[in-house]
């Protein structure tokens, strides 16, 4: 079976982040956000199509240089064709029943689960469905009493919201949705599901946890939400020295700590200097970033080689190279 992996967007609630990174790369706790999607496909899954086109030479060379545990192919787009345009862009790979995955997506779903409740309910597919409280930033799923998707709404207000199931980006396929995608730039959301109805949709909803990591304050609840599941790890190589203090779960690498306040969820790579009287929480601090003395981080994402100076705050923000 073939896995697609939607990961050709610009990221652009990213930037600057993803000015040179693309988003399936950014580290989430020491591993791409692509491998948090790849590892817990199903066994039937050989071979992982990824959708590229924003920066597909990074994920080419990663790719190249790290076995995943499966085949994969990268296809290219030249200009992106949206999330529908692109499904269309891999047909040649697709030979049967697939599976579909927004590309920044990390979720609990138990695929295995899914694909038993797609061939127990038969359509052209299945879509994983996530309820929230507020749906007014998401696409919402209306249903019949047999979980058949029957209608779509795209960010309504909450009090006129058809229902709390949101597509959570997740999704299994007969490869006839192929014939119901157009050429060109084509949204999977907007142009192709309202259309393919009576084909029969399905809503597979889920429980545990789903974050569309397209934003700084999503990446944040994500790592979070991971270390508060697995725990933290502290690399035997850190050098913790004048008192440097680490409270709560966090990850750090090979880095250096000094006399400075780490935690709680704090994500520190390689090669990264906390200085004296810095304090860092809720935030990731990526490999050879510097935080000067009396730097204060919080619920943000430090970029690769940047610096924080003396005495600087900074909340909230993703700091990064352009
Ligand atoms: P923003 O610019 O911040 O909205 O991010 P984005 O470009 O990634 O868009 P969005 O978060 O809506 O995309 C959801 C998923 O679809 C992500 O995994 C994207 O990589 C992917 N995606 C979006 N547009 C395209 C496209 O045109 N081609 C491909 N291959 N993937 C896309």
């Amino acid at each position: 079976m073939k896995a697609l992996i939607l990961a050709g967007g610009l990221g652009t609630r990213l930037r600057p982040l993803t000015y040179r990174m693309p988003k399936p790369l950014i580290p989430l706790l020491g591993r791409p956000l692509v491998d948090h999607i790849i590892d817990p496909l199903p066994a039937e899954v050989d071979t992982v199509v990824l959708a590229v086109s924003y920066m597909k030479d990074a994920l080419d060379a990663y790719f190249s240089s790290h076995d995943v545990g499966r085949k994969v192919v990268l296809v290219n787009e030249e200009a992106p064709l949206g999330t529908g345009g692109a499904v269309k862009n891999v047909a040649h790979y697709i030979n049967d029943t697939f599976i579909a995955f927004n590309g920044d997506v990390v979720c609990s779903v138990d695929l295995n689960d899914m694909l038993h409740h797609h061939r127990e309910h038969g359509g052209i597919g299945t879509m994983a469905l996530w309820r929230v409280d507020d749906p007014s930033a998401f696409g919402v799923v209306g249903r019949d009493s047999r979980g058949r998707i029957t209608s779509f709404q795209e960010k309504p207000a909450k009090e006129e919201a058809i229902s709390n199931s949101i597509n959570a980006g997740v999704y299994i396929f007969e490869k006839e949705l192929l014939d119901h995608i157009p050429a060109g730039v084509v949204s999977l959301e907007r142009d192709v599901f309202p259309k393919i109805l009576n084909k029969g949709l399905h809503g597979y909803e889920f429980k545990g946890h789903w974050i569309d990591c397209g934003t700084r304050e999503n990446i944040l609840v994500a790592q979070r939400t991971l270390l508060d599941l697995g725990g933290g790890r502290i690399s035997p190589e850190m050098i913790k020295e004048d008192d440097a203090m680490l409270t709560g779960v966090n990850m750090v690498q090979r880095s250096h700590l000094r006399g400075c306040r780490i935690g709680p969820h704090v994500y520190i790579e390689d090669d990264v200097l906390i200085s004296k009287g810095a304090e860092v929480s809720e935030s990731m601090v990526l490999r050879g970033a510097l935080i000067e003395e009396g730097a204060k981080v919080q619920g943000s994402i430090i970029g690769p080689d940047c610096v924080v100076a003396r005495g600087q705050a900074v909340k909230d923000q993703i700091v990064a190279r352009t």
